[in-house]
C-alpha cells in the first residue's frame, strides 16, 4: 500500500491528484485548452509557462483536498516521459524538489503506462495480463499488459494517432480545438453512413493486411477530398454527417483492430485508454464487439480518459510497492517507447 502524490504536465493540462494505490484522494485538473484555443493548438512555450505559474497552486490544493500532509504522503512522482520537453520539465523539477525537501522516493512516470493505469481507477480488481489500446493525441497502439512495467507493443499506428486524427479533421472542418470532443458532440446529430470513408489498411510485403496496425492519414485525406468536392460543386458541406461517419470510421477500425489482436493472443480483457477513450462512438462499437465475442472491455471514467495525475498516481503506487523508485538524476524524453518503462527504475 502505498500514498503518492503525483504530478501531470506532458502536454496541456497541469494535473496533481493523491493516490492510495488505486484509491483517488484527490484530482486537481487544470486545462490550457482556453488559452492554446486561440491559436488552433498548443504552443509548448506557453504550456511551460502556465504549467508555471498553476503548479504550485494546484500541488497545495491537492493535498488540501485529499486532507493529508506530508507525513502521510509515501512517494512523489511526476511524468518525466513521453511529451512536450519544456512542459515535463516544471513537473518533474516541482517533484524532485518536494521529494528532496520532504525526505520522500521519487519516481518518473512513463506517460502511457499511466494511461494504462487509468482503467484500475473504475477495476480496482483489474490485474494483468490484458489487452490495452492506448488512443491518444500522440499515440495509438495495442499493447500486451503482462505485469507492472512489462509491456509489448503487438500493433500501432503507421502514421497519425486516433486523436491527432480527430484534431485534424476538426480544424478542416472549423470544430476548433481539440477536435475529439467537438467531433464526438455534432456526430451525434449526423448519419454515420452518409459517407463511405477508406479504413486504412496496411499491407504487408507478402501480401494481405496487417492485422492490427493502422493507417489514419489516408482517412483524414479522405475527408479533404471530400469537402473539397463538394466546395467545387458549390453544394453545403454536410458538417455533422461527415464527422459522424468519419467517427464511425475510426471507431470500426480501432474495434476491428482491437478485437482480432485479443482473440488472436487469447487475451480476454480489451483496457481502454488515452483521451479517445472517452469517444461515444469508440464505446459503443467495442462494447458491442466485445459482447458478441465474449471479451470484456473496460473503460476508465470519463474525466480520467484525457490527462490527469490520477492515473500517474495510480501507476506510481504500484512501482513503488514493488521497491521500485527513480534517482534523481533521471531527466524528461519527448519520447521513450513503452517497452523501456522499467529504465526509470532502480529495483
Ligand atoms: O490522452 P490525451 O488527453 O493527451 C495525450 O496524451 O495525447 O488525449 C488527447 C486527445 C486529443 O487528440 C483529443 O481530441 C482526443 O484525445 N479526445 C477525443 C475525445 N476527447 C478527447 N477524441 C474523440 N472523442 C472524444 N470524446
Ligand atoms: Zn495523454
Amino acid at each position: 500500500m502505498a500514498t503518492v502524490l503525483a504530478i501531470e504536465t506532458s502536454c496541456d493540462e497541469t494535473a496533481v491528484a493523491v493516490v492510495n494505490n488505486r484509491k483517488v484522494e484527490s484530482s486537481v485538473i487544470t486545462s490550457q485548452i482556453p488559452v492554446h484555443r486561440q491559436y488552433g493548438g498548443v504552443v509548448p512555450e506557453v504550456a511551460s509557462r502556465e504549467h508555471l505559474e498553476t503548479i504550485n497552486g494546484a500541488i497545495a490544493i491537492a493535498l488540501e483536498e485529499a486532507k493529508l500532509d506530508w507525513k502521510q504522503i509515501d512517494g512523489i512522482a511526476a511524468t518525466c516521459a513521453p511529451g512536450l520537453v519544456g512542459a515535463l520539465l516544471v513537473g518533474l523539477t516541482a517533484a524532485k524538489t518536494l521529494a528532496m525537501l520532504y525526505d520522500k522516493p521519487f519516481l518518473g512516470v512513463h506517460h502511457l503506462e499511466g494511461h494504462i493505469y487509468a482503467t484500475y481507477l473504475s477495476e480496482p480488481t483489474l490485474e494483468p495480463p490484458f489487452l490495452s489500446l492506448l488512443v491518444s493525441g500522440g499515440h495509438t497502439s495495442l499493447i500486451y499488459v503482462k505485469e507492472c512495467g512489462i509491456y509489448e507493443t503487438l500493433g500501432q499506428t503507421r502514421d497519425d494517432a486516433a486523436g491527432e486524427a480527430f484534431d485534424k479533421v476538426a480544424r478542416l472542418l472549423e470544430l476548433g480545438y481539440p477536435g475529439g470532443p467537438a467531433i464526438d458532440q455534432l456526430a451525434v446529430q449526423g448519419n454515420p453512413q452518409a459517407f463511405t470513408l477508406p479504413e486504412g489498411k496496411v499491407s504487408l510485403p507478402t501480401g494481405g493486411y496487417h492485422r492490427y496496425d493502422t493507417s489514419f492519414s489516408g482517412l483524414k485525406t479522405a475527408v479533404l477530398r471530400l469537402v473539397q468536392q463538394l466546395e467545387k460543386d458549390d453544394l453545403p458541406i454536410p458538417v455533422a454527417d461527415v464527422a459522424a461517419s468519419f467517427q464511425e470510421t475510426v471507431a470500426r477500425v480501432l474495434t476491428k483492430r482491437a478485437i482480432a489482436c485479443a482473440l488472436d493472443n487469447k487475451l480476454s480483457t480489451i483496457a481502454v485508454g488515452g483521451g479517445v477513450a472517452a469517444n461515444s462512438g469508440l464505446r459503443k462499437h467495442l462494447q458491442q464487439a466485445s459482447l458478441e465475442h465474449n471479451l470484456r472491455v473496460l473503460f476508465p471514467p470519463m474525466k480520467f480518459c484525457t490527462d490527469n495525475a490520477a492515473m500517474i498516481g495510480c501507476c506510481a503506487a504500484e512501482h513503488l510497492s514493488l521497491g521500485h523508485t527513480s534517482p534523481l538524476t533521471l531527466g524528461v524524453q519527448s519520447r521513450l517507447p513503452l517497452t523501456s518503462v522499467m529504465a526509470l527504475y532502480r529495483h
